[in-house]
């Protein structure tokens, strides 16, 4: 019988077992919504108004068709990729979630750690529920990690009180944070109504569906009430509030200047996060930003906003063939980033699409998602006969087809 039949060793720890189950993003997805209070899932999942930017974000990818060259020995391919001087083991940097601690209580740390075993950079929230201090302390102390030299990005909002917001950027510097993604799409909250429906509270509050959801998820609350409060690490004083009071940090006046001001104060590299258009990209550059993060912010901010996928050509021919193109806004799996660097992004960044592994196991939930997306960037490029990420970028738009919208 034993001969016969192959018996798989049967797998105990149970989130090693639900993660073994999921072959792809999706299937993260579903799990992590399983295990996840709805608000809380709902709060990563949704997006502002209608969800037609978000869903556009994921088709604006989908629907390319690639045209693969045959015959081209794949035997050897090699997905890493230098950007910013480090060398990236395969081209995807993990951006910046707010409340991460909120999704699972292995929170940003458990992400940056999964980004730096997997020698990727992170990118810290301002909105983080773990402090900038505390992340370079916890990773710098990390015996598995004492070789991984974490790469940290820092997210800056441009806050209303300036004061506060430079210094956060002097602390992230003193920290030894070196690359700044200033977001500029997010002068006001978008309408996020699920989870003005949902009335989610950060951290989540005791009503009378969330005590019936801890019955309902008890390996969340659990975890949640067993660490540290959660609350905006970053501005310790402001502690629980409704997540859209958030609205209160946010400042519509924020303009050009602001980016001048921080070039001249901010030694290391700036990236602006969200400018969609050719003309933005320009007066980026002009003002000597080192790189441009292409981002509608996951479709939460302006609805029926233009898909991130969709403005990687005309912003790549307006800023020329070497400043570094990050995009984010839709990519779920392999194929999508090397579509994205068919079309002439340098990297890909994520948020649901981590933040969904990080809900459905934590750290290793993290880990399983970058090696779902690795094997499968792999994949693609050996199936599209390309043995190198500057072959995919140079025979891009041979490797597509036209895109008829
Ligand atoms: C935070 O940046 C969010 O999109 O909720």
């Amino acid at each position: 019988m034993r001969d016969i039949v192959q018996l798989r060793p049967i797998e105990l720890d149970t989130t090693r077992r639900r993660l073994s189950t999921c072959l792809t993003i999706e299937d993260l997805r579903r799990v992590a919504e399983r295990h996840t209070p709805r608000p809380v899932y709902d709060y990563v999942y949704g997006a502002a108004d209608e969800e037609l930017t978000s869903e556009a974000n994921i088709a604006a990818f989908r629907r390319r068709r690639l045209r693969p060259r045959v015959l081209a020995d794949v035997s050897s391919v090699d997905t890493s990729v230098s950007l910013f001087g480090r060398n990236l083991p395969f081209p995807v940097v993990l951006g910046p979630t707010g409340y991460t601690r909120m999704m699972h209580a292995d929170g940003e740390i458990g992400v940056a750690r999964s980004a730096a075993r997997a020698g990727i950079p992170y990118t810290l929230s301002t909105m983080a529920t773990t402090g900038i201090e505390d992340l370079r302390d916890t990773l710098a102390s990390a015996p598995d990690l004492v070789t991984a030299d974490p790469d940290l990005w820092f997210q800056l909002y441009i806050l209303k009180d300036r004061e506060r917001a430079y210094a956060l950027v002097d602390r992230t510097w003193e920290a030894g944070f070196r690359t700044l993604v200033v977001t500029v799409d997010t002068v006001v909250t978008g309408n996020r109504l699920r989870d003005t429906r949902n009335g989610l509270t950060m951290p989540p509050s005791l009503t009378p569906s969330t005590i019936m959801s801890v019955g309902l998820k008890p390996g969340y609350w659990y975890r949640l009430l067993s660490g540290p409060a959660l609350g905006y690490a970053n501005f310790s004083e402001l502690g629980a509030s409704q997540l859209h009071q958030t609205a209160q940090f946010f400042d519509p006046a924020i303009n050009w200047a602001d980016i001048a001001t921080l070039r001249s104060r901010w030694p290391g590299r700036i990236l602006v996060k969200g400018p969609l258009g050719p003309a933005d990209a320009r007066r980026a550059v002009d003002l000597g930003v080192d790189g441009l993060q292409l981002s509608n912010h996951g479709g939460r901010q302006l609805d029926r906003c233009v898909p991130a996928a969709d403005m990687i050509v005309p912003v790549r021919e307006e800023v020329g063939p070497s400043l570094p193109l990050v995009v984010d806004s839709g990519i779920r799996t392999g194929t999508d980033i090397a579509v994205a660097l068919a079309l002439g992004a340098d990297a890909a960044a994520l948020g649901r699409t981590y933040l969904y592994g990080l809900m459905a196991g934590g750290e290793a939930g993290v880990d399983h998602a970058l090696t779902i997306l690795a094997k499968e960037f792999l994949m693609t490029m050996r199936l599209l006969g390309v043995t190198s990420v500057a072959e995919l970028r140079k025979r891009g738009k041979e490797l597509l087809a036209p895109d008829r919208g």
